[in-house]
């Protein structure tokens, strides 16, 4: 007996096969088979395959998603059967007059079952598969004729290019919604942010711009998913008897159908399911406008027939607007915690989505200047779920003639300081500090906030109460309360109030990165809390690091490290830090540097903040400061050789660069500060533990490629050092691993073709987590 390979055609057939069952599963029964990484394993030796036999591709293959040219156009396309849209339901009542109808016209007394839909909020696609073949994808267009945008939909993942099953009918048009996910939509905007692309208002809107995209490229980085929900055309088989067999019908050929459709007998249960879905509508990761009821059988369907545009079988039952219009009647002017100040819209009572709205968010001056909103305007109100009501837009043809402009504040609406707007020219801040009311506040419930001490008991009402009292005027003094001091405040009990005392007392020995974080230091959120307590090892070290270390924390930038010295510059600050250390607050810490934090201390690493910070080293470059910081090694070496004005060169460094170096020194502090840094760092460095022998990823290369959504490079490149590896920019035959990220473009190619070991963001976590580095 003879065990012969399979043939490649018979190889690439059978991974295709069990690749599209995969994506089945996952899709459409919502029930993985295997993981991620093992899809993309059968995905690239597919790839391989087909490399290797260019004449075995095929175009529904799994790999044959994105083409590589962008179209000029998109051609017009008839539709054969065309795209209806639905009458609208307002209201129970309206609704209940829909399904009295059917009964009328179809002259039944028992209760008609219906098909409930959720009704999606994205763009109607029409879908036509010849011989189980994806052949064409369409907008929707006038209904009668549409845009081909057949390379876009063979982007989206849960659109199959093939059918599943071995008996596809000849000719299948389905039609269906595009919708992007909210988590997906907000990572877009967040990449969109990043790249200085323009973002999108909502997800309809991103989904929409993303479909219509000439380069089906772009559209193939966009979250996208499809739903089907209706059949236009059907050949080689009958057309099943009731619109759930359709659907039935749909998922098993592998097209995918929104989970939440329910069959409904009667009224009644049409009812029950609209306000399920309503109530549960923010929970849901699209945005859905209402709900749509389909009468399920299709020989009543033909026997209603449509009006005019519509069916008469159907009904879409729509939510309750988010937008409403109303009048602005003031702005009042918030005071946060950094002093910033925020436009707060006082508006006419509305409802908005079952809810009364009378206040909205402005966002800033400038948004208010770019929209021209003025007190008086009719405005646009949005509200979706829980989030704070905003003002979209005002309705200029309803402006009356006194309407009037809306300025930012001279002085502080709470304490009388200047208003004085910073660099960016963004924000307009109060520059009271912690003399401004609204500030000391702030700062002290963000102090006390969850994720800050986490001081149970001590919510923002108790803040303003002990804040008025004069009990306490910052954040030290909450830590010489007594019980007897709260007791009766804010309805406080004794046993309350001892349990707030305990809280405190328990607070006291908090993680040093939590400590920090709720200093409130502006710009400093959790992450550089994290990172900075992690670096340094201990707040002192950190109260007396010159700005130029700052900059070595990884994901410290020039904007974070001024926010974080000048905090620490601040003389009321320091005070208000000592009198917590009296009181016996003691932040835990590792005590000790990070190993991996001292070791990117380097006089070239200081010469390059100092650049940053605006030591004038124009025409200087980084490889030249590297060069000069490899060959000196130390601040000593370096000023020896400033000194003594050798006209020495050495390899990569220019004649003439020493005496630009020694110019720029005396420009300004530089000399003192970059001496004041060295010696710093000189001490970190004695302090942090010794580097251990054999660390895991001693004498490896790694190269990181590709956007990580759970950690930034930074982190990401720190944890390897932190572990032995390099980590450098191109991927040869000599490196050890490959971390590829979202869109990984070339690197990983390369990676694939060394056959270097590649790991995906999940097994990359692992990796970290299983080496004790813990990364959520
Ligand atoms: S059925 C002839 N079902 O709503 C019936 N439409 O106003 C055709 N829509 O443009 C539509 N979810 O894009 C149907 N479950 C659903 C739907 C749905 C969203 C959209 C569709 C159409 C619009 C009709």
């Amino acid at each position: 007996m003879t065990s012969k390979t399979p043939s490649p055609a018979e190889q690439i057939r059978q991974l295709r096969e069990t690749l599209n069952d995969w994506s089945y599963r996952y899709y459409v029964l919502d029930e993985p088979a295997v993981p991620d990484a093992e899809y993309d394993r059968g995905f690239r030796r597919l790839q391989a395959l087909e490399e290797k036999h260019p004449d075995l591709v095929s175009p529904d293959s799994p790999t044959q998603r994105v083409g590589d040219q962008p179209l000029d156009a998109f051609q017009q396309v008839r539709h054969r059967v065309p795209m209806l849209s639905l009458s609208n339901a307002f209201s129970d009542d309206e609704l209940r007059d829909f399904d009295q109808r059917i009964h009328e016209r179809l002259d039944v007394r028992e209760k008609v079952v219906y098909v409930a839909e959720p009704k999606l909020d994205g763009l109607a696609v029409s879908l036509l598969y010849e011989n189980g073949e994806l052949v064409r994808g369409a907008t929707r267009g006038d209904g009668e004729t549409g845009e081909d945008i057949t390379a876009n939909v063979r982007t989206i993942k849960s659109i199959p290019l093939r059918l599943r099953g071995d008996n596809p009918p000849s000719v299948l048009e389905v039609r269906g919604e595009v919708v992007m996910p909210h988590s997906g939509f907000q990572e877009l905007n967040r990449r969109q942010q990043q790249a200085e692309q323009k973002t999108f208002a909502n997800p309809r809107n991103a989904a929409a711009g993303s479909l219509r995209q000439l380069d089906p490229r772009i559209t193939a980085a966009r979250p996208l998913e499809f739903y089907a929900y209706s059949l236009a055309q059907l050949e080689g088989e009958p057309w099943p008897d009731t619109h759930s067999a359709i659907l039935k019908r749909l998922r098993a050929l592998n097209l995918r159908v929104n989970p939440e459709i329910k069959n409904c007998q009667g009224i009644e249960a049409l009812l029950a399911f609209y306000h399920d879905i309503l109530e549960r509508r923010d929970r849901l990761d699209y945005d859905i406008d209402g709900v749509v009821y389909k009468v399920d059988r299709m020989d009543w369907q033909r026997d209603l027939g449509f009006v005019s545009r519509a069916p008469r079988w159907a009904i879409a039952h729509k939510f309750p607007a988010q937008e409403e219009l109303t009048v602005l009647n003031e702005v009042d002017w918030q005071v946060g915690r950094t002093g910033a100040l925020t436009p707060v819209a006082k508006l006419e009572p509305v409802q908005v989505g079952g809810v009364t709205v009378s206040n909205a968010t402005l966002h800033n001056i400038d948004e208010i200047r770019r929209l021209d909103i003025r007190i008086g305007d009719t405005v646009v109100v949005y509200r979706a779920g829980d989030v704070i009501p905003k003002v979209v837009r005002a309705v200029p043809e309803r402006r009356p003639k006194d309407a009037r402009e809306i300025h930012l504040p001279d002085q502080c609406p709470v304490c009388g300081s200047e208003i004085l707007r910073a660099d960016d020219g963004v924000v307009a801040r109060c520059t009271g500090g912690l003399i401004c009311g609204a500030q000391r506040r702030e700062a002290i419930k963000h102090f006390a906030s969850r994720r800050a001490m986490d001081i149970d008991g001590l919510g923002e009402k108790l803040v303003d109460a002990l804040v008025d009292r004069n009990l306490i005027d910052n954040v030290a003094d909450l830590y010489r309360l007594k019980a007897e001091d709260v007791a009766g405040l804010e309805r406080m009990g004794e046993k309350s109030a001892d349990n707030l005392i305990q809280a405190l007392e328990n607070s006291k020995k908090n993680s040093l990165s939590r400590f920090l974080f709720a200093l409130g230091i502006l710009q400093i959120g959790e992450e550089t809390a994290k990172a900075l307590a992690d670096s340094f090892g201990d707040l002192q070290s950190i109260r007396r690091a010159p700005l130029l270390l700052f900059l070595e924390v990884p994901d410290v930038g020039v904007e974070v490290a001024k926010a974080i010295a000048a905090f620490f510059a601040e003389e009321h600050n320091e005070t208000v830090i000592d009198g917590l250390l009296k009181a016996g607050v003691e932040p835990q810490s590792p005590g000790q540097p990070a190993a991996a934090f001292v070791k990117r201390f380097s006089l070239a690493s200081m010469l390059r903040a100092a650049k940053r910070l605006g030591m004038d080293l124009e025409g200087i470059g980084e490889k030249t400061l590297e060069s000069v910081g490899r060959h000196y090694g130390s601040w000593p070496e370096l000023l020896k050789a400033l000194q003594a004005k050798t006209s020495e060169t050495a390899p990569g460094i220019k004649a003439g660069t020493l005496d630009k170096i020694a110019a720029a020194l005396d420009k300004g502090d530089w000399r003192p500060r970059l001496e004041q840094a060295w010696e710093q760092a000189e001490t970190l460095r004695s302090r942090a533990p010794e580097d251990q022998a054999g660390r895991p990823l001693d004498g490896q290369t790694w190269v990181l490629t590709g956007t990580l959504s759970r950690l930034t490079r930074d982190q990401a490149k720190a944890h390897l050092e932190s572990l032995g590896a390099k980590v450098a920019g191109s991927v040869s035959k000599k490196t050890a691993r490959v971390v590829a990220g979202e869109a990984a473009g070339s690197k990983l190619d390369k990676a694939r073709d060394l056959d270097v070991s590649i790991l995906d963001e999940d097994a990359f976590v692992h990796f970290l987590n299983g080496h004790g580095i813990s990364v959520s």
